[in-house]
């Protein structure tokens, strides 16, 4: 066995000082007990080096007990734990953060690790392009936005569709995860890339998801990595608009990135001062935004400022079905890019106003990861690296009240979360005055 993993190219200490001592031992004892060396009336002396020798033996004993556990430590660090990462689906701020906890702790708690770092996603590992990631790739990246190892979509519609030579992906990815003999797998996704974590799970391999995303709409967790820095560069965006909205009196909006999840409006709305917050889980009366822009003005205000988010919707198609909606956001698309354009052409011409849109986009996703990011990546990271230590396998580490904790993938792959109405936030948003263009 020691010979077959040496040959894999694991190492075995042999230096035993121990056995040593105890060979010398073993051959004073024998010599104390043979009556050719001693006579057969050993003398007091005689009787003393039997003694000793007697401890001696003892102590080889003891020895070889401790040199069977110690074989099968070395055994052990022999078949050397090797790990595969990837970052897959839009980057955010604190991957590579997430990925230094997952690399510091697995060498410090495994010591004898390999780490294969996939490149631009599942395609690495369809495509069988990884690089063996060395210690110092874990060093300095703690404060560095996107990923080391880069990022791609891979959709999970397609994920069973052979690719344009007829390669069966999920086959191809088996085939990479068996040739380098990975005892797990880390996946550092959202929503879509975690379906396929869990999809090579049921497949039989060992998996560990971290939730990442700006938009914060993983099921099973409270918070992913990525949100609160999203959070920052869009409250910026705000920030900066409060001047030149108040300095032009003019009404400005805000798009703000979620895809069909406003929870990155709210808070970014919220902190940045927002008069009407716009999420597709609360969908919105183009009468009542512009009757809460009306009122301000009456009010003394020159200026309001709208957050929407880039998958809100009216009253009026949250009515329709989901293929219809489809088909009407692909009509309204040829007229304007996005729905802050829309929207600002409705309440130009309802209320007269002068309008002007503002889309961050994907300036959300850049730059570095926030404290609270780079602390949540860092334990995530962590975290992931001791359930590896476990083999817990199957699973996506979980915020919930603080503590950091596990969910089966199972259990969360394809599920969103979403702004709850009638949540505390939205309930406090309202009370303070801010309009999300439901009531009139
Ligand atoms: O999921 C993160 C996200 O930034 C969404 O907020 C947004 O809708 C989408 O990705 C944009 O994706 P892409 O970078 O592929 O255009």
């Amino acid at each position: 066995r020691a010979s077959a993993l040496q040959a894999e190219g694991h190492r075995f200490e042999p230096c035993r000082p121990h056995l040593i001592i105890a060979g010398w031992s073993s051959l004073v004892a024998r010599r104390a007990h043979n009556p050719k060396v001693v006579g057969s009336n050993p003398s007091p002396a005689t009787k003393e080096t039997f003694k000793v020798s007697f401890f001696l033996l003892l102590f080889r004993i003891l020895c070889s007990i401790v040199e069977k556990q110690d074989f099968c430590r070395s055994e052990l660090k022999g078949v050397r734990m090797r790990v595969g990462i990837l970052t897959s689906g839009g980057d955010c701020q604190a991957l590579n953060a997430t990925m230094r906890g997952v690399g510091k702790t697995l060498y410090n708690l495994l010591g004898d690790v390999e780490i294969y770092g996939f490149l631009d996603g599942y395609k690495g590992l369809i495509y069988d392009e990884y690089r063996k990631m060395e210690r110092s790739d874990f060093s300095g990246i703690l404060t560095e936005g996107g990923t080391i190892l880069g990022t791609s979509r891979t959709p999970f519609k397609q994920i069973r569709e052979p690719d344009a030579n007829g390669l069966d992906k999920v086959e191809a990815m088996k085939h990479t995860y068996r040739k380098l003999r990975l005892d797990c797998l880390v996946v550092l996704g959202g929503n879509g890339s975690l379906k396929t974590a869990n999809l090579l799970s049921e497949e039989g391999l060992n998996v560990i998801g971290c939730p990442k995303t700006i938009d914060n709409d993983l099921y099973g967790t409270d918070m992913t990595f990525g949100f609160y820095s999203a959070v920052q560069v869009a409250t910026n965006a705000i920030d900066c608009i409060h001047t030149t909205a108040a300095s032009h009196g003019r009404v400005f909006i805000v798009e703000i990135m979620g895809h069909k999840v406003g929870l990155l409006t709210l808070y970014a709305g919220l902190a940045g001062g927002a008069d009407i917050i716009l999420v597709p889980e609360i969908p919105y009366d183009i009468n009542a935004v512009c009757k809460k822009i009306a009122e301000r003005h009456a009010g003394g205000s020159r200026f309001s400022i709208v957050a929407i988010a880039e998958g809100a919707i009216s009253k009026d198609e949250s009515k329709l079905t989901k293929k219809e909606l489809k088909k009407k956001l692909a009509e309204d698309r040829k007229n304007h890019p996005s729905v802050a354009y829309k929207l600002a052409k409705e309440i130009e011409e309802k209320t007269g106003a002068e309008v002007r849109v503002t889309v961050p986009g994907h300036t959300q996703r850049g730059g570095q990861p926030v404290p609270y990011d780079r602390v949540f990546a860092t334990r995530i990271g962590a975290e992931a690296a001791r359930m590896i230590k476990k083999e817990k396998y199957g699973v996506m580490l979980s915020l919930k009240n603080n503590e950091i904790t596990t969910v089966p993938l199972a259990d969360i792959a394809g599920k969103l979360k979403t702004v709850d109405p009638d949540s505390g936030i939205v309930k406090e948003a309202k009370m303070l005055g801010i309009s999300f263009g439901d009531e009139e």
